[in-house]
């Protein structure tokens, strides 16, 4: 689908500050799995062909992320796990400025921002690539109190100190597990780095909690609810947002209380 059958606007944060974006999608015919997605951008008077997951490259470009994901593709998974989030902080009568927040692929800031909306008091935000670190400096420079460029798996010593510091007591990781992105190791890391009776918020692709899921999300999800690890309050199916052919791509969303770390026997 190109650019002009879908609908275009701008955001609010970053929208002053942003020129508009010269982006083509592929033609409506062509079938292109999630993983495959591509753009064309009009940069430098050239088009760029650049690849959705190819973070580094978008983050590089102001405003990419936002006029193709938000504007264009009208992604919704941070402001719905905003919402869930703040319906059950209310629920359970818990101040949100209490939450200390780890935010697991936290890109260019959209859920920080989120989360400092609902009134998070202290926001940390994680990311494997140093792009999107220098992204949410340049697009959302109050958001986090502090962002690492780290593997959580494998923290070098000062971030593994400052994160313990941190006393998280909130994982938030949105639109950011399966694929090549983050792994069940990688959220089992950071859900064993919050405390126990915190909050866990994330959204998932609806097909990695399915039978025909071969991420290993599935399983571990399961095993952590059976186990009582992880007592979901509040889950929602919704659209994420639409692919570059217009069709919805539907993710789940969870919100629920930590009771326990997740064992390492339990990684698929
Ligand atoms: C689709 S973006 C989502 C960004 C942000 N959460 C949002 O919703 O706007 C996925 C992010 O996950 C990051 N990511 C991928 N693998 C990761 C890992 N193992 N640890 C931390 N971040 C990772 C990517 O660099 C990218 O910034």
């Amino acid at each position: 689908m190109h650019s002009d059958q879908l609908p275009t606007g701008n955001d609010g944060v970053a929208s002053s500050r942003r020129r508009e974006l010269e982006i083509e999608l592929p033609r409506r015919s062509e079938h292109i799995d999630q993983d495959a997605e591509y753009c064309s951008v009009f940069l430098d008077g050239n088009w760029r062909k650049i690849r959705f997951h190819d973070y580094a490259e978008i983050y590089r470009i102001p405003g990419l992320y936002e006029q193709l994901f938000h504007d264009i593709l009208d992604c919704r998974s941070p402001d719905v796990v905003g919402k869930l989030l703040k319906e059950e902080l209310q629920r359970q009568n818990v101040d949100a400025a209490s939450l200390r927040v780890l935010d697991l692929g936290a890109g260019n800031g959209l859920v920080g921002e989120q989360l400092r909306n609902i009134g998070a008091g202290h926001l940390v935000g994680v990311d494997i690539i140093p792009e999107a670190a220098e992204a949410a400096r340049r697009d959302r420079p109050r958001v986090y109190d502090a962002y690492h460029i780290a593997d959580v798996v494998t923290p070098p010593a000062e971030v593994d100190g400052a994160l313990r510091s941190a006393e998280l007591n909130t994982l938030c990781c949105v639109a950011a597990l399966g694929y090549a992105d983050i792994p069940p190791a990688a959220f089992r890391a950071a859900f064993n780095r919050i405390s126990e009776g915190g909050w866990i918020a994330f959204t998932i692709k609806d097909r990695f909690l399915s039978a025909e899921d071969t991420s290993g999300f599935a399983r571990l999800v399961r095993a952590c609810e059976e186990h009582g690890l992880l007592q979901p309050r509040s889950t929602e199916r919704y659209r994420h947002r639409v692919d570059v052919r217009g069709e919805p791509l539907h993710y789940v969303a969870i919100v629920g209380t930590k009771h326990a770390d997740i064992p390492v026997d339990l990684l698929p």
